[in-house]
């Protein structure tokens, strides 16, 4: 199968990329190497997908606002999974139109230019943000997400709105994914684990927010890459759905820094701030519909998790 991956140079991207070409398929990756975070980083990750896909690899250089390109990077493509977006929910509450801009209209501009190419199958990134402060835990698909706390938590819903009209109108086999925080190798640099690993080995204060008893349903990246692989797999039946792709396994914001002490074998220093807007109190994936449609099963472990991102960093510090 020939898969377009939109977002091929980022994090869970370059994992996916990786994944699809050692079972076999040709990818297309599409990326525009913002400069979000160190496009260094997305340069190396691009050049290891290269290397290892050789000619079954195709790199396009293209912003996802530019229709024509994202409509030539279609040729000869079976599925496309999205990835491609402007993540993170503090910078989308600074910079919310260029949120708007990039989730929202190119996500349109995926979707028009698979109806024009002919291309009928795509997975979806969305969010677990989508739930915002939901009263029941865990997270289930069917709770109602009309109530985003963000800009990104709105335009990833409004991304999940738009795929379900294209698949109405124009008979798209579609999944969107709740991704609920993917961490390990080649993790965004913005993201908590990254962040704590850097300062700590550092010696740096971490900033924690609120008073340390926030969760989140951290998720390794090559569980999320499973999940992703097996709903694309699942978009050869016709069909809309929405499945989360966490851990079901929540930990509080303290019992995190304390596997990122473990791990990079230093103790950390605190600096304790208020809780930010825009973020939510928790996260938890309630998996009863991916294990059922997909038989998705999440086997990382938190500690063997961030021992492989710290093993990750300090190989690139080496
Ligand atoms: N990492 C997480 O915890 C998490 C959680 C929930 C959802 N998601 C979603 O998963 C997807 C991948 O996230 P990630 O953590 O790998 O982020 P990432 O920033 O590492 O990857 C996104 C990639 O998209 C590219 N990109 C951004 N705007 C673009 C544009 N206009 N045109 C072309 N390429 C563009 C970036 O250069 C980057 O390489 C995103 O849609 C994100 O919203 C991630």
């Amino acid at each position: 199968m020939h898969v377009l991956v939109t977002g091929a140079a980022g994090f869970i991207g370059s994992h996916l990329c990786e994944h699809l070409l050692r079972n076999g398929h040709t990818v297309t990756g599409l990326d525009n190497f913002n400069g979000f975070y160190d496009p260094g980083q997305k340069e190396r990750n691009a050049l290891a997908i290269a290397q290892l896909g050789g000619d079954r690899f195709a790199l396009v250089r293209a912003d996802l606002r530019d229709l024509p390109a994202v409509q030539a990077a279609m040729a000869g493509v079976d599925a496309v999974v999205h990835l491609a977006a402007m993540a993170g929910v503090q910078p989308s509450i600074r910079e919310p139109l260029v949120y708007e801009d990039v989730n929202i209209r190119g996500t349109l501009h995926v979707l028009e230019a698979m109806r024009v190419a002919g291309v009928r199958r795509l997975v979806f990134a969305s969010s677990s943000s989508v739930y915002g402060n939901a009263v029941r835990v865990p997270f289930a698909e069917d709770e109602p997400v009309d109530r985003p706390i963000s800009p990104y938590a709105a335009t990833k819903k409004a991304g999940e709105l738009l795929c379900h009209t294209w698949h109405h109108l124009h008979d798209i086999s579609l999944i969107c994914l709740r991704f609920f925080t993917v961490y390990g190798p080649r993790q965004r640099p913005d993201l908590a684990i990254a962040k704590f690993i850097r300062m700590i080995d550092a010696g740096q204060p971490i900033v924690l927010y609120g008073d340390g008893g926030s969760s989140r349903d951290y998720t390794f990246v090559l569980d999320t890459v499973d999940g992703i692989a097996r709903a694309l797999e699942a978009t050869t039946e016709p069909g809309y759905a929405i499945y989360n792709i966490g851990n079901s396994a929540p930990i509080s914001l303290r019992e995190l820094v304390a596997h990122v002490e473990a791990a990079v074998g230093k103790p950390a220093q605190i600096a304790w701030q208020a809780m930010q807007p825009g973020d939510v109190d928790r996260t938890w994936a309630d998996l009863t519909r991916a294990r059922a449609a997909l038989g998705y099963a999440p086997h990382t472990p938190i500690a063997a998790g961030i021992a492989a991102q710290v093993a990750w960093f300090r190989n690139q510090q080496a």
